[in-house]
């Protein structure tokens, strides 16, 4: 699997993009900003991730997906690792990232690659997402924040 930076004329796998967001507006936002990057096998797109510099010496995941019949296969820790190890080589200092209450997978993944919970922004789903959000039983409210330094 090769991991590298969408090139200017390429278009953004937008289908895997939303997988991880499901706001349209944000997504299209944030990919015109952030660095986008994709991870390719037997020429398919199989996973994407999007760094965005936010603060002086922070940079955040603001998006990752591995498609969905490769998910469970360590492609999301794999492009976890990649996007640190990018982010280190342009000297950034923190990585953050957000994911929702509800995301369970997301949080063990983001764990287990060294992301601590800093934070929690409550309702950040119910005040910006116009469609209710469930996954594992749950309702997707506040979205919980992790950093770390790298
Ligand atoms: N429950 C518990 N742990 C889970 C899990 C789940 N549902 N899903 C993943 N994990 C953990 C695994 O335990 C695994 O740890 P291990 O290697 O010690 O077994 C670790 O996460 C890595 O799993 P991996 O196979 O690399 O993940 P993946 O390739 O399926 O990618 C996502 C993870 C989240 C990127 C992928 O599931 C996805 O694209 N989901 C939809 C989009 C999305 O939600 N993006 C994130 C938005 S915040």
């Amino acid at each position: 699997m090769q991991i590298r930076k969408l090139k200017l004329n390429e278009e953004p796998p937008m289908e895997l993009l939303l997988l991880a967001d499901p706001s349209r507006k944000f997504v299209d936002d944030y990919v015109k900003r952030g660095d986008c990057f994709i991870a390719e096998y037997d020429n398919e797109i199989k996973g994407v991730f999007v760094l965005l510099p936010t603060r002086p010496d922070t940079v955040e995941l603001v998006n990752i997906a591995v498609a969905e019949d490769e998910q469970g296969k360590g492609i999301g820790r794999e492009l976890v690792m990649n996007a640190i190890q990018f982010a280190k080589l342009k000297e950034y200092k923190i990585m953050e990232i957000g994911t929702g209450n509800s995301s369970i997978g997301q949080l063990s993944l983001y764990q287990k690659c060294g992301f601590r919970i800093i934070g929690v922004d409550r309702d950040f789903f119910i005040k910006h997402y116009s469609d209710e959000i469930y996954e594992n039983g749950l309702q997707c409210r506040d979205m919980i924040r992790l950093a770390q330094d790298i």
